[in-house]
């Protein structure tokens, strides 16, 4: 099997050599703290191993369950926020047909997406459309409290009981969460909803290769058994045995950590492929949330070229140089289709008549990096030869394992994340929850003086 390839000459190249490698022995001493779950977090390291234990019976299950579903579908909807559906959506996005919703013969199922945010014309447009189709749900949230989840959840419970009664509406649930703890289980227990446990030791944003990521990847015909050999092959390619120079997550972490000492304070990740789009969104959430704590943390961006070429390129160019850039670059694109030659060359383009578009997008991206490059932008380049499951499970691990190294670089917890509460608070605050009464009316005092 073909690894992602992160070339250490390249690597060598976006800061100094010696500074890289004299992280050597600290990476090799963080990476067996994560397999000897002797850091800080350790509670949390159950993603460590998991493309070894998961076991091929779950698996099966999951997938048993997706194509129960799929029998009975035309829209899955995915309810989570963070960690509970980014991960399922970057990787769907990657594998689906761009347009598979406006597919006149398709054959995967359409999968939406709630409880990302509390939009009201989101959720109410959404109950809209999926009057017009037969749909099923699959609600994921670790915690099982979550406010926006819980929302959207009981939203599309009732709508989805009165479309199909409740016993038909049971049978299209399928609920994500921990093995006791939560309203969420105790209602799926109540309920009888088909579930699938969230192991008690992976936290929400190392959680894409459980149930979490798998069941709705599976649904949308994923191949959910190639994502986790991927992940496995990776998980091989980043052990502490294996030498730093050949250690993808090795040299990927030391590198930006380098860069950051060096100011490179923000890191952005590119793609040259719109399919590629949120699994940016993805990876910033699992490095801002694991990172950003203690005033320490690079800041985690991201933009989709050649398209923000056009917005953002110039500020990336020529703007503060704060920056550096992570570059995913796929080598070979599902789909082949030439530039049609045109005798009188009205358009100019007869110079690449003939030319696929992955040639003159190649162009594109090697043109950028070195324009990048010399305005003083250092670049990483991982190459991944194709987009299918194989890879994907490859770069998922590899970004998890290099995640946890960095945060061990910074001396932080990469697994907790105690500044999300602080907004659930004030709001809960806001909104009266019982229990929050104290607190409620210092809020209030607060916004008021403020808006005075
Ligand atoms: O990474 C995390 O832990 C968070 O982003 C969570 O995934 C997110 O807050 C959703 O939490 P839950 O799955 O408990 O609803």
């Amino acid at each position: 099997m073909e690894p992602i390839i992160l070339s250490v000459d390249q690597v060598f190249a976006t800061a100094p050599e010696n500074e890289i490698l004299s992280l050597k022995e600290d990476v090799k001493k963080h990476i067996n703290a994560l397999y000897q779950k002797t850091g800080k977090g350790n509670d949390y390291l159950g993603w460590v191993d998991l493309p070894t234990r998961t076991s091929d019976h779950l698996l099966k299950e999951i997938q048993d369950a997706a194509n129960a579903l799929r029998e009975k579908i035309e829209v899955l909807v995915v309810i989570g926020i963070g960690g509970s559906y980014l991960g399922a959506k970057s990787v769907i996005d990657i594998l689906s047909h761009n347009f598979n919703a406006l597919l006149p013969d398709r054959k995967k199922p359409i999968i939406l997406y709630a409880g990302q945010n509390i939009g009201e014309d989101y959720l109410f447009e959404l109950l809209e459309v999926l009057e017009n189709y037969d749909y099923g749900i699959t609600i994921i949230s670790k915690s099982g409290t979550t406010t926006e989840p819980a929302i959207a959840f009981r939203l599309l419970r009732h709508h989805l009981e009165t479309k199909y009664g409740k016993d038909e509406a049971k049978k299209r649930i399928v609920a994500i969460t921990d093995e006791k703890k939560g309203a969420l289980i105790d209602l799926a227990k109540k309920e009888g909803y088909k579930t699938f446990v969230i192991p008690d030791d992976v936290g929400g944003r190392y959680s894409v290769l459980t149930p979490v990521g798998l069941f709705p990847i599976a649904v949308a015909g994923g191949d959910i058994f190639a994502i986790m050999k991927g992940a496995k092959h990776m998980m091989e390619l980043t052990n502490a045995k294996v030498p730093f120079e050949e250690n993808p997550a090795a040299l990927y972490a030391a590198a930006r950590y380098c860069l950051s000492t060096k100011g490179k304070h923000i890191e952005i990740m590119v793609n040259f492929t719109p399919r590629m789009h949120n699994f940016a969104e993805w990876w910033k959430q699992l490095y801002g949330e694991s990172e950003g704590k203690q005033g320490k943390g690079i800041f985690p961006a991201s933009v989709d070229f050649t398209t923000d070429l056009h917005s953002m390129g110039q500020y990336i160019q020529d703007g503060q140089r704060n920056l550096f850039e992570t570059v995913l670059s796929v080598s070979e694109p599902r789909n082949s289709l030439a530039i049609p030659h045109e005798n009188d060359d009205s358009d100019g383009l007869n110079f690449i008549s003939y030319k696929p578009l992955s040639y003159v997008n190649k162009m594109a991206q090697l043109g950028t990096l070195l324009a990048h490059v010399d305005g003083g932008v250092p670049n990483i380049l991982i190459e991944i030869p194709k987009l299918n499951e194989n890879y994907i499970g490859q770069l998922i691990y590899m970004f998890e394992m290099a995640c946890g190294i960095s945060g061990y670089l910074l001396d932080v917890n990469p697994f907790d994340q105690p500044g999300v509460e602080e907004y659930k608070r004030n709001m809960f605050a806001l909104l009266g929850k019982p229990g929050c009464e104290e607190e409620s009316e210092k809020i209030r005092n607060r916004i008021d003086k403020m808006f005075k």
